[in-house]
């Protein structure tokens, strides 16, 4: 007899981002040569990293801009690696189809920006992708309470979003100490700027396990030892 899964337990099992209770470091393409994003991705892909952070900027919430979903499609075809996708933009509900075409494997949007998170990490779920939740250095941990524990992961931003290589806020990572509180064990707490090998020690220690870093990698003429430099740090 064969087995009949259904959509929703098809879908969890195609989710491909690591479950809670690692360590991860995701590069952000940001500060790496767009003209060759998939050599880029491809180094980083080689020293053993399992996500790559796609910042996604529409010039609109953001006053910068990256990709979009045309890009993201044809990077596809060159890399494995979990694509996590954090989008910066005005209006992601609009345009999270054409990202989920493109192949991404995570979407992390801005709970400034969603009025009804609830349904929209449902779609995402539905769609056999898994879920983040961002908050803006000066947006308040309440704001994210109700919904945390719906999504598989939080990202605190340590920046303004916009631009790579700014400096680290330390008040800002203290949302992570009350954020893993509220959302225990079982789902991701990423970091997003001004991580290094000085920056993610503190981070990990406040209980967050996915540290996104650009500059202190891609600024780097030698992507494999900038990671390891970051992985030790943490040890
Ligand atoms: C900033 C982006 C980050 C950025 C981090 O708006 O969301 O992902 O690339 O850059 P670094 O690690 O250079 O601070
Ligand atoms: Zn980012």
């Amino acid at each position: 007899m064969g087995i009949i899964r259904s959509r929703k337990v098809q879908a969890e099992m195609n989710r491909r981002m690591p479950k809670a209770g690692t360590i991860e470091i995701a590069p952000s393409i940001l500060s790496a040569d767009f003209a060759k994003l998939a050599d880029e991705i491809g180094q980083v892909e080689k020293a053993g990293v399992k996500i790559v952070h796609l910042d996604v900027m529409d010039g609109h919430f953001v006053p910068n801009i990256t990709i979009g979903p045309v890009v993201i499609g044809k990077l596809r075809k060159y890399s494995n690696l979990v694509f996590d996708s954090h989008l910066m933009i005005s209006e992601p509900e609009r345009y999270a189809d054409e990202f989920i075409k493109a192949g991404v494997d995570h979407i992390t949007f801005h709970i400034e920006v969603v009025p009804n998170p609830t349904d929209f990490i449902k779609k995402l779920h539905d769609a056999g992708i898994t879920a983040g939740l961002c908050l803006n250095p000066e947006t308040p941990v309440g704001k994210i309470e109700k919904y945390a524990h719906l999504a598989d992961m939080i990202l605190v931003m340590t920046v303004h979003p916009g631009f790579g290589g700014q400096s680290f806020m330390q008040e800002a990572a203290d949302k992570i100490k009350p954020i893993r509180q509220i959302v225990g064990p079982n789902i991701r707490i990423e970091v997003d700027g001004g991580i290094d090998s000085k920056t993610a020690p503190i981070v990990t220690g406040l209980g967050a396990d996915t540290l996104v870093a650009g500059y202190a990698i891609f600024s780097r003429p030698n992507r494999a030892e900038a990671i390891e430099a970051i992985r030790k740090a943490c040890r």
